[in-house]
């Protein structure tokens, strides 16, 4: 699907993309700041405890605690922050931006990106309000369906991550945020903070992340992948496509994984390559200087 446009261009991965693009386009409209409107169109997510896969009301892990993770990376000097396990705070993605502009740092982890969020102001949220009455009570059901024995504790559930993607006339800039694998052991840590595993943006070759089942996402090291290839040449939609059959034909079982790859190149292509998923199709929402639009890929057979 890639198509060239003056921009600002942003994408958002599932139905919760609408909200991101919206929201990014109306900060950029107020500042201009590619940066700063896809954090904005990222928190949006995070802050809305209605979407039980991102943010507060997220999915908790399997003793019944909600851990955030995200990143960002902008493209025009590989600036880049994440956090990792992140419980008391949210937005995850703040926290993020605040690594990269604030520290020599990366990545933060655990107590210690909670005590940074924090120290720059986040309010703290109390780890029972990171659940919802829904997600509370999604939660105990599944606890008392493995106890009596009827599901596995560590057969993966799905969750769906927000991914928004930023392109102005060349630069770049990727962020992602989620509460990751619903039910994961504590501690666990998906792709979407991981740079290079989840997100990437280098303004010489273009912008990447992911979702799907962060395991296989970061085993394959997708976003720098993509990316790399978009230096190397391929437009948003080659290397994407390129990258998950290059997945799939390394394990076949990944084309039945629910993994998705999206990407915007140096001259503002938009490209994304999925695969199968069980629950739901995948859907990416694009913002092209002020027009809307929806769009369902075919995934990979
Ligand atoms: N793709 C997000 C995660 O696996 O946590």
């Amino acid at each position: 699907m890639s198509e060239q446009t003056a921009g600002p261009i942003f994408v958002a991965t599932w139905d919760f993309g609408a909200l991101a693009v919206r929201e990014a386009w109306t900060h950029w409209r107020q500042t201009s700041d590619l940066g700063a409107s896809c954090v904005a169109g990222t928190a949006a997510v995070e802050s809305d405890p209605a979407i039980p896969t991102v943010g507060i009301g997220g999915l908790p892990n399997r003793d019944g605690v909600v851990e955030l993770d995200a990143g960002m990376m902008r493209g025009s000097d590989l600036r880049c922050g994440s956090v990792a396990s992140l419980r008391v705070t949210c937005p995850a993605i703040r926290v993020a931006q605040a690594v990269a502009e604030q520290t020599n740092h990366v990545m933060l982890a655990g107590r210690g990106a909670d005590a940074f969020a924090l120290q720059q102001g986040c309010e703290p949220v109390a780890p029972d309000a990171m659940l919802t009455e829904e997600t509370r009570s999604q939660y105990e059901a599944w606890r008392a369906r493995v106890e009596a024995g009827e599901i596995d504790e560590e057969k993966m559930v799905g969750h769906d991550t927000v991914c928004v993607l930023g392109w102005h006339a060349g630069e770049t800039v990727a962020c992602v945020a989620t509460s990751g694998l619903g039910y994961k052991r504590a501690g666990r840590v998906g792709d979407s903070p991981i740079i290079g595993g989840g997100l990437y943006a280098d303004d010489q070759a273009g912008c990447a992340a992911s979702t799907g089942i962060g395991e296989e996402l970061y085993r394959h090291a997708v976003s720098i992948r993509v990316t790399d290839a978009m230096h190397s040449g391929a437009d948003a939609s080659g290397a994407t496509g390129g990258v998950l059959r290059r997945m799939i034909e390394r394990d076949p079982a990944n084309r039945m994984r629910g993994l998705t790859l999206l990407a915007i190149d140096r001259q503002g292509g938009i490209g994304v390559a999925t695969t199968r998923t069980d629950n739901h199709e995948f859907e990416l929402h694009v913002c092209r200087a002020g027009e809307f639009e929806r769009v369902v890929p075919t995934p990979i057979v």
